[in-house]
Parts: structure tokens; C-alpha cells; sequence
């Protein structure tokens, strides 16, 4: 009688904590006091793992799978989500309901998946701090993607297909530290684009196809700390541009257009400034960058292209003679 009960006791701990413990095939789960999390990492996977889906489920990564479709049903039914991760999978599209029931969720990564355009509202159910949106298609973003009120602090658009600098979709953004934008095909930095982003500390403009900078395009963003510029075709640089950006430690403009810098371009107190792969042209306009060179440590060596005598001649080396300067 007694070892019957004790079976029976067993069977029930058994199913209780099976079921409690509960995961889908092909994915592994975490169950901690605080979080539990479920990682999904099966390329045979091509369906939302529904099935054993923890009901508490906090933080949920499906990767490199051939998922395509994802609806709000599916995510309705882990309501405590906070993170959502989706890196590497073949969603082209999202309905605009998807965050429905996910009132906690503030980070959802969708880095290199298909989506081509951003639908309105989409990201207004959640109280989202960190969207990455990176190595999508995107050439499209609704106005009203994200609500007037959004505290996103982190966003990556890089690895799309902008065009124009989404300047309407990040008006609301007051919040924002970080944005990458690099690797789109952005020609332009429309004046003011970036007044509404005051809290901004790194900006990533890198390898798209921007011309030219405005005078006052950081004159709103006292906070940045790092710029990133290298691989655009600036021609040249306006001598007041990053004055007023005391916090600046890093700023990246190589591999642009540049041949010279004017006086007072880089009097700043940004301790790190990539400068090479630019056609620096050593004649009397070098002066300024040379004196920049050779006096503080830019931790930069750029080179001369041209005039023909001096190519390949680390500017910092020159001497006054070279660059047709009274000795
Ligand atoms: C989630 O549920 C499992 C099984 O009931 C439990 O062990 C875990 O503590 C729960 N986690 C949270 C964060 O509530
Ligand atoms: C993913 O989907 C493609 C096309 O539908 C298919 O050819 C491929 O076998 C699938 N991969 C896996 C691992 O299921
Ligand atoms: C907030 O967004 C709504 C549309 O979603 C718009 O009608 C409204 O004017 C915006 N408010 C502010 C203060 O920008
Ligand atoms: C934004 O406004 C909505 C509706 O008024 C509110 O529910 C939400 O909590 C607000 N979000 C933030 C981050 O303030
Ligand atoms: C700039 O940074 C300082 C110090 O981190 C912070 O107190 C301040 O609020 C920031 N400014 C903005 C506009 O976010
Ligand atoms: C650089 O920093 C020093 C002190 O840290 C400050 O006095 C000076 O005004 C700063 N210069 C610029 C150009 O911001």
C-alpha cells in the first residue's frame, strides 16, 4: 500500500515537473529564478517552435533557421517576453500586429533576414529600447513605425537599402545613444537631420555615398563620443563642424575625398582620428594637418597621393620645404 503511494507520488513529481519543464524540440531552455530562456538554433527548423513553448518564456532566440512566417498568435502565447531574437532567418515581411501581447519586450533583433519595408505601428506595442534591423532589404520605413513616445536607446538600420536619411522615422527618437545607418546608400545628411537626437553617443555613417557635411549638423549632439565616416566621398570638411563636440574620442574619416583640411577642423579634444585612404594633396593647404601631426598623437599616419614627388610620404615626415612653405 505504502510503496503504491510512493509510486503514484513519483509518477505524479515525474509528469508534474516534466510538463513544467517543458521545451520545444530542437531547442534548448534555460530556466533561472528571474528568466527563462529558449534557444532555437535548428536550420531544420521552419516553423515557430509553438509546441512546449515555456508559458514564461523571457527571452527567445530562433537562428539561422528557415523561418519565413511569425505571427502575433504565436508570440501571444509567452506574454513575459522581454528579448526576441531572430538573427539569420528568411522572414520577408511582418504583420503590423506581431508585438500585440508582448508588453515587456524591450530588445528584438531581426539582423539578416528578408524584410524589405517597415509596416505602420508595428513597433508600437512594445516598450522597445534596442531594435536592430541590421542586413535587411529595407528601402521603406512607415513614419509611424514607432510611437511619439518610444524610449529606444539603440537602433540599427545598417545593412539596408536607404536611400534618403530616414529622417521623419527618427524625429520622435529623443532617447537615442546609439544609431547605425552605415552601409546604406545615404548621399545626403538633410540640415538638421540630427537636432532631435541630443542624447546621441554613437552615430555609424560609415560606407554609404555622403557628399558633404552642413556646418551645423552636430550642433545639437554635444553628447557624441564616437563618429564613424570612413568610406563615404566627402570632398571636404567645414573648419567649424565637430567644434562644440567636447566628449568626442573617436572620429573615423578615412578612406573618403579629402585633400586637405582647413585651419581649426580638428581643434578638438578627440584623442583618436582615423585619417588615411584619403587623396591628401601636400602642397601649402597641408600645413594645417601636418602641424596637427606632427605636434599631438592622432594615432593616425595618413600619407600624401599626390603632388608625384611625395606620394606615399607619411604627412607628419614632410618638411616645410616639401610642402612649398617659407622655411
Ligand atoms: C518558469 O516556469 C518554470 C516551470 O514552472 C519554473 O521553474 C521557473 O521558475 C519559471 N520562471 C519564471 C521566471 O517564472
Ligand atoms: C530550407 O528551405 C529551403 C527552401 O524551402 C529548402 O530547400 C531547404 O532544404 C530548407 N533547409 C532545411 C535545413 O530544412
Ligand atoms: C504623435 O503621433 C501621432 C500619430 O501617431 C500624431 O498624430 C501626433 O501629432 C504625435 N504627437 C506629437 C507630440 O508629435
Ligand atoms: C507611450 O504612450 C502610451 C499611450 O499613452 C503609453 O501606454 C505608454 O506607456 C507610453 N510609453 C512610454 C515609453 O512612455
Ligand atoms: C549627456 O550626457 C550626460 C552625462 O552622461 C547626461 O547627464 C546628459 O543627460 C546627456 N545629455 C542628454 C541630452 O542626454
Ligand atoms: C579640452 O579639454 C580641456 C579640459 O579637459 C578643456 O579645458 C578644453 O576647453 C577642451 N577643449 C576643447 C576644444 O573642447
Amino acid at each position: 500500500m505504502n510503496s503504491w503511494l510512493m509510486l503514484a507520488l513519483a509518477v505524479m513529481v515525474v509528469f508534474c515537473c516534466h510538463d513544467a519543464l517543458s521545451c520545444p524540440k530542437r531547442c534548448t531552455c534555460h530556466f533561472s529564478t528571474k528568466t527563462t530562456e529558449v534557444v532555437c538554433p535548428d536550420a531544420g527548423l521552419s516553423r515557430f517552435p509553438g509546441d512546449g513553448l515555456p508559458g514564461n518564456t523571457t527571452s527567445l532566440t530562433i537562428q539561422f533557421t528557415n523561418l519565413s512566417v511569425l505571427t502575433s498568435q504565436d508570440l501571444a502565447a509567452i506574454p513575459l517576453l522581454e528579448e526576441l531574437h531572430l538573427p539569420g532567418n528568411k522572414l520577408s515581411s511582418l504583420p503590423a500586429d506581431l508585438l500585440k501581447g508582448l508588453p515587456h519586450l524591450h530588445t528584438i533583433d531581426l539582423t539578416d533576414n528578408e524584410l524589405r519595408e517597415i509596416p505602420p505601428r508595428i513597433f508600437h506595442y512594445a516598450p522597445l529600447l534596442n531594435l536592430v534591423l541590421k542586413d535587411n532589404r529595407i528601402s521603406s520605413i512607415h513614419p509611424d513605425w514607432l510611437p511619439n513616445n518610444s524610449s529606444l536607446t539603440w537602433l540599427d538600420l545598417s545593412g539596408n537599402h536607404l536611400i534618403k536619411f530616414p529622417m521623419a522615422q527618427l524625429q520622435s527618437l529623443s532617447h537615442l545613444k546609439v544609431l547605425h545607418l552605415s552601409q546604406n546608400k545615404l548621399e545626403e545628411l538633410p540640415v538638421g537631420c540630427l537636432d532631435a537626437h541630443s542624447a546621441l553617443e554613437r552615430l555609424h555613417l560609415e560606407q554609404n555615398k555622403i557628399l558633404s557635411l552642413d556646418v551645423k549638423t552636430f550642433s545639437h549632439t554635444a553628447n557624441l563620443t564616437h563618429l564613424f565616416l570612413q568610406k563615404n566621398k566627402l570632398e571636404s570638411i567645414p573648419p567649424t563642424v565637430f567644434q562644440g563636440l567636447d566628449r568626442l574620442e573617436y572620429i573615423d574619416l578615412s578612406d573618403n575625398r579629402l585633400q586637405f583640411l582647413p585651419p581649426g577642423t580638428l581643434d578638438i579634444n578627440s584623442s583618436w582620428v582615423e585619417l588615411n585612404f584619403n587623396p591628401w594633396h601636400c602642397d601649402a593647404k597641408i600645413e594645417y594637418l601636418w602641424k596637427k601631426l606632427s605636434t599631438e598623437s592622432l594615432q593616425s599616419e595618413p600619407k600624401c597621393t599626390s603632388p608625384e614627388n611625395l606620394k606615399d610620404r607619411t604627412i607628419a615626415t614632410l618638411t616645410r620645404k616639401e610642402m612649398g612653405l617659407p622655411e
